[in-house]
């Protein structure tokens, strides 16, 4: 065998190595996902290495970025509520009854994501065209430029904005027909924003839908049974969700490597364990194989320097039970193969246990981030069509 075919043979075995990740049996499509996996670490290492250089973070993800595209079906146009730039879908025939509206807050970790990316893009129009909705689709300022709590703000700011007579009159929106929705960082910020609106002396409208998408809900607990078992899980590992977590509240990487270890909660704030106490709020299933044992504490100063990971505004599992019972019916969607599974899953027992109208959705064959792979995946798509169906009868 001559070099050039033994570099071959190492580049195809070095290759296949890196792509090649080992799911479990039932998901379809494997290596379809596992090639959209490599390429998504293969770009999560490029973007690191051009932030070495200088360049702006995940500048790559300006690819996916689409123009506002109207079409005969729907007009898109992209402006301002309240200084925060929005992305909004209006169906294109003029209606005499007032419509339903969505207001959508999109993923990313808190670090990346953009209402203009081709898959919320995409979200916004099918919702227009299956639900007959006005969408609105916010943005956000994203870390490490900017820490919590300027992503709630942001959203909170153009949800207020919408909130108001005169702009859902404006957009022909029907007031009682009203959901919020958001996946992963986008279900958190949604969470967030309804607890908020239930204190909110100035907002008269009620919500009637809370739609949390695989959502994250807690920063206390980074060792819950669904850290363990999809520690190493496409579309979103521990380690990244970890990294997500800790530049949401600053770029101190002593905050990161605590929070690794799982010890950064401080003794003083003990009592916000009950919250997320896997052992009481996970119904029985999901505890298979995994022992409870009580959180190992922190140093105090990591709390007090960014009190935000206690806040309830960045971590809505923390709210109280006498919070929570304002709030409207509720829809959750988990993926089983997910870190962030076991979140979703106490906030609909806490939910459950204060009265709150549930609906919960379990996808048990696959990962992190279903809906945005509803274009390429037959998964997807499936839970793209069921997600608008329950939205048709229910908003
Ligand atoms: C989202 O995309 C728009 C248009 O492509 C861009 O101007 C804006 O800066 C992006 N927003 C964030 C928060 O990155
Ligand atoms: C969690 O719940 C278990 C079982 O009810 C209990 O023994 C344990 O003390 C609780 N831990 C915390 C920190 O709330």
């Amino acid at each position: 065998m001559g070099k050039k075919s033994l570099c071959l043979v190492i580049s195809c075995a070095l290759l296949a190595y890196f792509v090649y990740t080992p799911l479990p049996d039932n998901i379809e499509q494997p290596w379809k996902l596992m090639m959209t996996w490599a390429a998504m670490r293969v770009h999560i290492h490029l973007s690191a290495f051009l932030d070495i250089l200088g360049f702006p973070r995940f500048v790559l993800f300006r690819l996916l970025e689409v123009p506002p595209t109207s079409d005969a079906k729907v007009t898109v146009t992209d402006t301002l509520f309240n200084k925060v730039p929005v992305r909004v879908f209006e169906p294109k025939p003029k209606s005499s009854t007032m419509r339903r509206a969505v207001f959508y807050i999109h993923g990313g970790g808190g670090a990346m994501g953009n209402a203009t990316w081709i898959p919320y893009d995409y979200l916004g129009r099918q919702m227009v065209d299956k639900l007959d909705a006005v969408v609105i689709s916010t943005n956000y300022r994203l870390s490490p430029q900017y820490h919590f709590p300027t992503q709630f703000e942001d959203v909170y700011d153009s949800l207020r904005w919408f909130l108001r007579k005169k702009v859902l009159a404006e957009y022909g929106v029907d007031p009682t027909r009203i959901c919020i929705a958001g996946d992963s960082a986008g279900g958190n910020l949604a969470a967030a924003v309804t607890q908020q609106l239930l204190d909110d002396p100035e907002v008269k409208i009620k919500v009637k839908i809370q739609s949390l998408i695989y959502p994250a809900l807690q920063a206390l607990d980074m060792n819950l049974p669904s850290c363990q078992e999809n520690a190493h899980m496409p579309i979103l590992r521990r380690y990244e969700l970890v990294e997500f977590w800790s530049s949401y509240f600053t770029s101190d990487k002593a905050l990161k490597e605590a929070m690794l270890a799982n010890q950064h909660t401080p003794v003083e704030s003990s009592h916000l364990f009950q919250f997320v106490n896997w052992s009481t709020l996970l119904p029985q299933r999901f505890q298979k194989g995994h022992l409870y044992t009580n959180p190992i504490h922190g140093p105090s100063d990591l709390a007090k320097k960014y009190p935000g990971f206690l806040d309830v505004r960045a971590s809505p599992l923390l709210a109280s039970d006498s919070k929570l019972q304002g709030l409207p019916l509720t829809h959750i969607l988990t993926c089983q193969y997910d870190v962030l599974r076991d979140d979703g899953l106490m906030y609909a027992s806490r939910l459950r246990a204060a009265g709150v109208q549930v609906v919960h959705e379990h996808v048990e064959d696959w990962f992190h981030g279903i809906l945005i792979f509803s274009r390429d995946f037959r998964v997807g798509q499936r839970e793209l069509i069921k997600y608008l169906r329950w939205l048709e009868e229910n908003l």
